[in-house]
């Protein structure tokens, strides 16, 4: 049990044998100031304005019904009824070695929808963040011991196949190699949509493909198959370069729902909640009612029959039950679909489609914005491709590297430049918080200083050497002893690795983890300023102790990178 469920658990047995109601909650928060003790508990004022108590009366009654003698050396009450907390440093430094073995957990089974992309383009930036953040939280997922089944929904059906197969038709009868052909799908694209645009017989076709793709024509499929075989090729070599763990068995495509959205249709309309609406059927909920009275429907057959994005993601949801047998289900999609989700969200429990048992949870996350704070493009103001950015990643960590390192050979350089040039741009994109649009910066990110993937890439790499240098010296052997303020401070930080890995997993913010390890990375530099290791005046076990917090911090820092789905390096 990590140290902030330990405190939960005894601070609100006590707060409730005080008399207070059931639901409340110590609310424990690791202290922002030395003076306010390692902890805090702050839910004794809320218990206490529901009794119509003083609350440090309260909290006086909270310690008079727990013993917290021995994990805490002192516990104050402090302010208006706070309750500060300072930990005893034997049992932090007993308790350390443990560090990154995780508590078990109830396991769950969650399906995380990420990365998505519609494959009638070439993956851009945009799809960049759902396919890094969300490969981030499935590792946290996993890490903590649950059954994660990922679900790459991409986008392989709908009416711009049409004008796409028309191309490419075309394209076929006049001989050459597909793969070639399809070499730049954006190209590809752009070219179809002007053909589309100018040629009405052109335009015609498209649409003459759609219906032939749609009602199982099998030469159309067959082509149409090709296609997407292609397209997904080059989502996966994006995917290898990223590092991100997804394959081919995690695509289950819009196409793959087809043959239910007919019945999801009927069953809505069976239940009463759709509405003809000039044609088109529509569920119009009060949930989503405006301020002028009128209700944004949810749209889910268009006039003509059609279905929409909206009817594959209620089939999603029900095949997510049914047959994947969610407990959660996360989405991590553009903040800009946020309606669309709780929409969808909102008919598939009226539904029942989703039981009230499976939590929905859309993760939304802004847009990737350059320097211009607009967003991301290139100088000409084309959407960035992703493998393009990738190699620019690369090259402009290669430079730095050989600046750094012109003795390396230069394949000893390229490795190098490739795991800190793609950890720099997964991590800027990680640290911050997930919700809000972010600025893509090529200076900031391959920064060695500051809240960036070479910064603890570097940290890392040192702790190695400290290691390598220490290889001739007798190592002796001890416990942990925590002697220096700079070396408990780091020994409670190594502790609360526990604690942000459950936050990461229940919020889906790795933004806390990256947050953790700079910190960590912060506390490690100060303990090994004030706390010399190698020098020959330390006694052994002082040192044995020392060089045991540097490993454990090494570990911690490669194990919270690889969550992260960023490598470390030995030296660089
Ligand atoms: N293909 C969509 C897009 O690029 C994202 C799909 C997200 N997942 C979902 N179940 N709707 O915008």
């Amino acid at each position: 049990m990590n140290i902030r469920q330990l405190l939960d658990q005894r601070l609100t047995a006590a707060l409730q044998a005080a008399g207070a109601p059931v639901a409340s909650s110590a609310i424990i928060k690791p202290s922002t100031r030395p003076e306010f003790g390692d902890y805090q508990a702050n839910g004794v004022m809320a218990a206490a304005k529901q009794l119509k108590m003083n609350p440090r009366e309260l909290a006086a009654k909270v310690l008079e019904q727990t013993d917290l003698s021995d994990i805490a050396e002192q516990v104050e009450i402090a302010g208006p009824g706070f309750l500060n907390i300072h930990l005893k440093t034997d049992w932090l430094a007993a308790a350390l070695p443990t560090n990154t073995q995780l508590d078990a957990v109830e396991p769950q089974t969650i399906v995380v929808d990420y990365s998505s992309p519609n494959l009638a383009k070439e993956m851009h930036v945009g799809h960049l963040r759902s396919t890094i953040i969300g490969d981030a939280v499935v590792r946290v997922l996993e890490f903590q011991g649950h059954h994660v089944i990922r679900q790459n929904h991409v986008g392989d059906w709908g009416t711009q196949f049409g004008m796409l197969l028309a191309h490419l038709a075309d394209l076929q009868a006049q001989g050459g190699e597909l793969s070639m052909q399809l070499a730049d799908l954006e190209a590809f694209y752009r070219e179809s949509k002007q053909r589309f645009d100018a040629d009405p017989a052109f335009a015609e076709r498209s649409r003459e493909y759609v219906v032939k793709l749609q009602s199982g024509d099998p030469e159309c499929l067959a082509l149409w198959q090709q296609f997407i075989n292609i397209s997904l090729h080059h989502c996966e070599v994006a995917y290898q370069e990223l590092g991100v763990s997804l394959t081919r068995q995690d695509v289950m495509a819009e196409s793959a729902y087809n043959d239910d959205l007919a019945k999801v249709v009927s069953d809505l309309q069976a239940a009463g909640l759709l509405t003809e609406s000039e044609g088109a059927q529509c569920a119009f909920m009060d949930e989503f009612k405006n301020k002028d009275g009128s209700i944004t429907p949810l749209i889910i057959q268009k006039t003509g029959g059609g279905y929409l994005y909206a009817t594959t993601d209620l089939a999603a949801i029900r095949y997510r039950s049914r047959v994947l047998q969610a407990d959660r289900v996360l989405y991590f999609v553009d903040v800009r679909q946020s309606l669309h989700f709780q929409q969808v969200y909102t008919l598939a429990r009226k539904a029942g489609f989703a039981p009230a048992s499976m939590s929905l949870e859309h993760m939304a996350f802004g847009t990737m914005l350059g320097e211009d704070g607009k967003p991301f493009k290139t100088r000409t103001g084309g959407t960035v491709k992703l493998a393009d950015l990738l190699a620019e990643a690369q090259e402009r960590a290669y430079q730095l590297v050989s600046a750094k390192n012109p003795e390396l050979a230069e394949a000893e350089r390229r490795e190098i430049a490739h795991i800190v040039g793609i950890g720099a741009v997964k991590y800027s994109d990680l640290s911050k918080n997930r919700t809000s649009d972010y600025v893509f910066s090529w200076e900031l990110m391959l920064s060695f200083e500051g809240n960036t993937a070479p910064y603890l890439q570097y940290a890392y790499a040192r702790i190695q050497s400290i290691f390598r240098k220490a290889g001739n010296l007798e190592q002796g052997q001890s416990s942990i002893q925590l002697l220096e303020s700079s070396e408990r401070a780091l020994g409670l930080k190594l502790l609360q690795f526990n604690e942000i890995i459950d936050s990461v997993g229940r919020e889906g913010q790795p933004h806390h983890l990256c947050n953790y390890l700079y910190e960590l990375a912060g506390h490690f530099m100060a303990f090994y300023e004030a706390c010399p290791i190698l020098r020959e005046d330390v006694p052994t076990e002082i040192r044995a102790s020392r060089l045991q917090l540097a490993q454990l911090t090494a570990d911690t820092l490669e194990t919270g990178l690889s969550l992260l789905g960023i490598g470390v390096l030995e030296r660089m």
